[in-house]
């Protein structure tokens, strides 16, 4: 489960803090990995904060909003999948546009030129960290079904 690295749970959260999401080795070089999380909504409650982590061939991870910049979907929706057919570029299930993994731009399709929301991956200890960001834990986690894998992961380079 999610965990902050800091401080009490009875204090504001903070985008100082730092958010363990995963161990790093839990992402394949060239796979993917959605995470549904929870941020402050400045109100005293939480909203979503869905984000997809990315990590590349040659181990470098990027994080980034899980909303397309077109008509702010998430990338995986439809089809599933976060990459292209070529496995090389972040997908749109939607409408198709697809984005450069290492600055989440759109390089084709409905929003060529826009960029996705870049959210700050940090290691610490074996562990990715999101920072940047007020992130909550909720009570309950914000999973659709205890019962199903909240993770997708795709291969770009499959066998
Ligand atoms: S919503 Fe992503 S390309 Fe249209």
């Amino acid at each position: 489960m999610n965990a902050m690295t800091e401080g009490p749970e009875s204090r504001a959260p903070s985008p100082d803090e730092l958010f363990v999401v995963c161990a790093m080795d839990e992402i394949a070089p060239g796979a993917a990995r959605a995470f549904d999380l929870a941020e402050a909504d400045g109100l005293g409650g939480a909203k979503p904060f869905r984000i997809v982590v990315v990590r590349d061939g040659e181990g470098r991870y990027f994080g980034y909003r899980n909303a397309c910049p077109h008509q702010g979907v998430w990338l995986n929706i439809g089809a599933g999948g976060f990459f292209d057919e070529t496995g090389a570029l972040l997908k749109c299930g939607r409408h198709g546009a697809t984005f450069a993994v290492e600055t989440g731009r759109c390089v084709s399709g409905a929003c060529e030129g826009a960029q996705l929301e870049s959210v700050a991956v940090e290691a610490l200890d074996g562990d990715l960290c999101i920072s940047g960001v007020a992130l909550v834990e909720e009570e309950p986690p914000l999973r659709h079904d205890d019962d199903m894998d909240e993770t997708m992961e795709i291969t770009i380079h499959p066998g």
